[in-house]
């Protein structure tokens, strides 16, 4: 297959360029080092010159907060729009969006807002569409991923308040598979919850990862939620992740039934273990 895939220079993007290519399909990659800025790509017509020879779409483009000219509704909504659109005009059917567990009907965040404004774009299209969302995404390279790595060999891990806030990580492998079994799948028009197995704290996960590089457990260093807020305010200025919303979404907790996602993959995600942090363990397939 001929995959358009934006987002290509991103964690999940480099992981799927990686198994795709070995699968042997060609991957036609979109992100701003490859000249494409998704800011200019805001109307069908930018779109459709790049759709010539392509058989299907995954997109990967996000941000995890706002920062300079990144903003959410621009980047989540309105230039994947143009492009499902653009799809729906040049007959490209196969369709995946990378959205995000909790861009439902209880969304109420700007950053699930805006995937979930896209969403249900696609899912209006007459297309062999599939809205993927996954939880928390764990594996080398992944942003989120490497400063939960960087707070948990802290000497005293700090969490917001009891630390019991619930996660369902998933690993990068188990969301590249979900990926290419939706590129061919006979059944379309679907979303998909791409969590892992198990429920844990945000605590006890910090705990897994120190175990995964080999310290031993740590005492926790409860923040005040209003503390962690405040600290939010102002770290926004530098790291995008340090947004006061997303420590609102991670006090809210998101997990889903991964039956469906078992049902669909033909076996169980995998549950964390120290090797998989810093393994990718990508299936690699032919493509037939
Ligand atoms: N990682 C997770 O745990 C997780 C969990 C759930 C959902 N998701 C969703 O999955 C998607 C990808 O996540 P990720 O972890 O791979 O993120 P990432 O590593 O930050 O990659 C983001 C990608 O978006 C591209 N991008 C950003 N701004 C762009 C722009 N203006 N124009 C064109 N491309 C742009 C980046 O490319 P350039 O910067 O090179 O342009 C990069 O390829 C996001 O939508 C995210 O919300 C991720």
């Amino acid at each position: 297959m001929n995959i358009l895939l934006t987002g290509a220079s991103g964690f999940i993007g480099r992981a799927l360029t990686t198994a795709l290519s070995a699968a042997g399909h060609l991957i036609k990659p979109v992100c701003r080092s490859e000249g494409v800025d998704f800011n200019q790509m805001l109307s069908v017509e930018h779109w459709l010159p790049l759709l010539e020879d392509v058989d299907a779409v995954v997109n990967c483009v996000g941000i995890i907060g706002e920062h300079g000219g990144q903003q959410f509704t621009v980047l989540h909504t309105q230039a994947p729009s143009a492009l499902f659109r653009a799809c729906a005009h040049a007959g490209v059917r196969r369709v995946l969006q990378i959205s995000a567990l909790g861009a439902d009907e209880t969304a109420f965040s700007a950053y699930h807002l805006s995937k979930r404004s896209a969403d249900n774009c696609l899912r209006s299209l007459d297309l062999d569409w599939f809205v993927l969302r996954p939880s928390l995404i764990y594996g080398p390279g992944g942003k989120s991923a490497d400063l939960f790595m960087r707070m948990a060999t802290l000497p005293w891990i700090p969490v917001i308040g009891n630390g019991q806030q619930t996660l369902q990580p998933v690993h990068i492998s188990d969301v590249v598979l979900t990926v290419m079994k939706s590129l061919t799948s006979p059944v379309a028009k679907q979303t998909l919850d791409i969590v892992g197995p198990d429920t844990v704290t945000f605590a006890e996960w910090l705990q897994t990862m120190r175990t995964a590089r080999g310290l031993p457990r740590a005492r926790m260093a409860h923040i005040p939620f209003w503390m962690a807020m405040a600290a939010a305010y102002v770290g926004r200025y530098f790291n995008p992740m340090l947004q006061p919303e997303n420590l609102r979404m991670l006090q809210r907790g998101y997990r889903a039934d991964f039956t469906p996602l078992v049902t669909f993959l033909g076996r169980h995600p995998q549950t964390a273990s120290a090797a998989l942090f810093f393994s990718q363990s990508l299936p690699a397939r032919r493509a037939s």
